[in-house]
């Protein structure tokens, strides 16, 4: 039996749109406050069998305008949670969330940029959707590119909405929409020389105060941040998110204490402790003591699992999402973390 607290929180679907066929969008109310940065993703919770089974879906609303927190989910052949929601659910039915989670999010400061590039491949434009209305509404001296692959105009999600606001904020908002049926096949699909194309005719500004973002399957995302690097885009102005989260578990070294250490940690108001034997990560000993903790890959790939470190050292068998800084400011991932040196004190706020 799973200690309780006061992570899972009930949303109340408000209303389901069939977007294109097979990709729906669901927005919600809650009774509990859901608070959410752009560009974020809420971890949805399913509970059958005995069994938990969470995941991820990117909010496509902006907490800017006056709009209910909205998911867009597409429907995968064979998926267990994305055929239960576009399959199954519709209007008041009642859904579990551990709340939001993610760092696809805009710097808290964004006063040094001028420009914001978006790179979006089918259903990553989820989260680039509420970024970029977010950008728009809320930041106006930023110019907003968005670059958008799809196999036809019909497969457009957002088609609409966003040749809407390409109207409105007119001098500030390009799209160049990709098709992959086109007949001219040079302009089909990103390829490398037509990114640099994009980026002499659309570019603003220097790298230094541009932002990259780009959504999408990994190998799309691949030639997007390579390409953007050996254009001398710096490293720490490019940002992906990765929908895919691989099974495989990749362990780059083993931690350099492997005794059993205590952590204490707090989460919302809660406190709890718990040994960690090592192989067993954070997370997993968490688990062990039947203490909820937020997640979702548990492979260092989301922070969902984030935490802060008030005391102590954990060290990361795998990490893809916080950066240097992130680390310096003593965030630390539990699903990949293992306390060395000693005990340690994490507190979860969600
Ligand atoms: C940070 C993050 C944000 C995400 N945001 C969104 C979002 O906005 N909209 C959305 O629809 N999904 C999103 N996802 C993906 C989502 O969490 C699920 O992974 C997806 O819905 C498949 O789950 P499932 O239970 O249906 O499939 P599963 O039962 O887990 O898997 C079935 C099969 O599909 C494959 N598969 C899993 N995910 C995908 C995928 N995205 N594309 C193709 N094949 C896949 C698996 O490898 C497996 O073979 C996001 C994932 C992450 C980590
Ligand atoms: S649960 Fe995804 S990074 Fe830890």
């Amino acid at each position: 039996m799973m200690i309780e607290n006061n992570l899972y929180k009930t949303l109340i679907v408000k209303s389901v749109r069939e977007i294109i066929e097979g990709f729906k969008t669901f927005s919600f109310s809650s009774e509990h406050e859901i608070n959410y940065k752009p560009g974020q993703y809420l971890t949805l919770v399913s509970h059958s069998h005995n069994e938990e089974t969470r995941r991820s879906y990117s909010i496509t609303s902006s907490p800017v305008l006056n709009e209910s927190l909205s998911i867009g989910v597409k429907r995968i052949e064979n998926g267990f949670f994305s055929r239960l929601l576009v399959d199954n659910v519709v209007q008041g039915d009642e859904l579990i969330t551990i709340g939001s989670g993610g760092l696809f999010v805009l710097p808290d400061d964004m006063h040094n940029y001028k420009q914001v590039f978006f790179f979006a491949a089918g259903s990553g434009i989820t989260p680039i959707y509420s970024l970029i209305k977010t950008l728009l509404h809320a930041h106006e001296n930023i110019d907003v590119v968005l670059i958008y692959s799809n196999a036809s105009e019909s497969k457009t999600v957002f088609l609409h909405e966003l040749k809407m606001l390409e109207e409105k904020f007119i001098k500030r908002f390009h799209i160049k929409f990709l098709f992959s049926n086109i007949v001219h096949l040079s302009k089909a699909r990103l390829h490398r020389k037509l990114l640099e194309e994009f980026l002499n005719e659309l570019c603003v500004a220097d790298y230094a105060q541009t932002l990259f973002y780009t959504c999408g399957p990994e190998s799309y995302m691949r030639l997007c941040t390579y390409t953007l690097q050996e254009n001398d885009v710096p490293k720490a102005n490019i940002k992906r998110e990765d929908f895919v989260i691989n099974a495989v578990r990749k362990r780059d070294a083993s931690p350099p204490d492997k005794n059993t250490r205590e952590v204490k940690i707090t989460v919302n108001s809660n406190n709890y402790h718990f040994p960690v034997h090592y192989p067993d990560s954070i997370l997993q000993a968490a688990k062990k003591a039947h203490i909820t903790l937020p997640y979702s890959c548990e492979a260092g790939r989301c922070a969902s699992c984030i935490a802060k470190c008030i005391e102590g050292k954990v060290w990361h068998s795998y990490n893809e999402v916080l950066t240097e800084k992130d680390i310096q400011q003593g965030l630390i991932l539990t699903c990949v973390g293992h306390p060395v040196d000693g005990n340690v004190r994490l507190e979860i706020k969600t």
